[in-house]
């Protein structure tokens, strides 16, 4: 299975680029930056890794971006990412940024943008990977600043396939972002955003009615409320589902108690990501290993949770076709 697994061309729909810095990179990026980092060693900051909710994680990671200052940095985060998922693979990327993130850091917007375009291009040339790019607004932050960060960014809205919604869930219904998202349609931009991680099912049906998503990020809670699901199978809407980050999160106990069977059995369009790789315990080979022994799922489920990710990835048409 696991050669099967690692063979398998894997197209991964939710994860955060900065979710991608290696405690070895980070390390590396805070000498190169004279950035003093919290830990004495990469074993350390490793150790450091272990989370009761979103919120405790969230901290970590903010942190850990901290190091990343220059274009260089965000190219090296990119492409590190981009070459260990190419040696799992991953042949398609769509991948969230949180500039609000960098620019609160002082890092500008083009610093970030041609870190992470270069890498892209890169990837496409000397990979054969390709990516698509979301730039995903932080909802614990005011719903005005999310607003100015999409004007800001009108050099890049041709170069974007969506924007997206994330960081802490609670509280901070979708209904918060309304006016960001309706600019972004205006715009003729694709929008997704994170729904029912540690939020309530009503926040699925809010992103959907409210923020018009094409797909939800997460989704696993949907299952508290059985009108949600039926509109969830019924609109066929993708569940980008990060089964070993909803354990390092404790969005679940361990992974046996996942709800992804039942998704499944429901009749929902799920794929499978890895969200945040370096702090959750592993990229795509590893989320598919674990749910392999999990679940005990033969081939033909994994085929098929590959076909729904090709089905929803942002790719040309040909590129889709190359896929399938
Ligand atoms: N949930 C919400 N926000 C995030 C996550 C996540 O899993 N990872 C990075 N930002
Ligand atoms: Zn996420």
């Amino acid at each position: 299975m696991h050669d099967f697994l690692r063979d398998l061309p894997k197209v991964e729909l939710h994860l955060h680029i900065e979710g991608s810095l290696e405690p070895e990179l980070m390390f590396a990026l805070a000498q190169r930056n004279g950035i003093d980092l919290p830990y004495a060693t990469v074993q350390e900051a490793k150790n450091a890794y272990l989370f009761s909710n979103l919120q405790e994680f969230l901290a970590l990671y903010f942190q850990g971006m901290n190091v990343l200052r220059k274009e260089e940095d965000f190219y090296d985060l990119a492409m590190d990412y981009f070459k260990r998922a190419r040696g799992e693979g991953v042949v398609h990327i769509d991948m969230h940024f949180d500039p609000q993130a960098h620019l609160q850091r002082g890092v500008p917007l083009d610093v970030v943008m041609s870190g992470l375009l270069k890498a892209k291009q890169v990837a496409a040339e000397t990979l054969d990977l390709t990516i698509g790019l979301i730039m995903a607004f932080l909802r614990d932050r005011p719903a005005e600043e999310a607003l100015h960060v999409l004007e800001q960014a009108a050099p890049y809205w041709k170069m974007l396939d969506a924007i997206g919604l994330d960081s802490a869930e609670q509280n901070n219904p979708p209904a918060k972002f309304v006016d960001l998202f309706n600019r972004a349609k205006q715009l003729g931009l694709v929008r997704v955003a994170h729904a029912g991680e540690e939020g309530p099912a009503e926040y699925i049906n809010e992103a959907l009615d409210i923020l018009d998503v094409q797909r939800i990020d997460h989704g696993v809670r949907c299952l508290e409320s059985d009108e949600v699901v039926a509109r969830l199978r019924r609109e066929q809407i993708v569940l980008t589902v990060c089964p070993l980050s909803n354990v390092s999160l404790k969005v679940v106990e361990n992974l046996r108690d996942h709800p992804l069977p039942k998704l499944l059995a429901e009749g929902l369009k799920v794929t499978i990501s890895s969200d945040d790789p370096a702090y959750f315990g592993g990229g795509m080979l590893s989320n598919h290993m674990a749910c392999a022994e999990a679940f005990g799922w033969d081939k033909s489920v994994f085929r098929q949770l590959t076909f729904n990710a090709i089905d929803e990835a942002f790719v040309t048409n040909d590129r889709r076709e190359e896929l399938r």
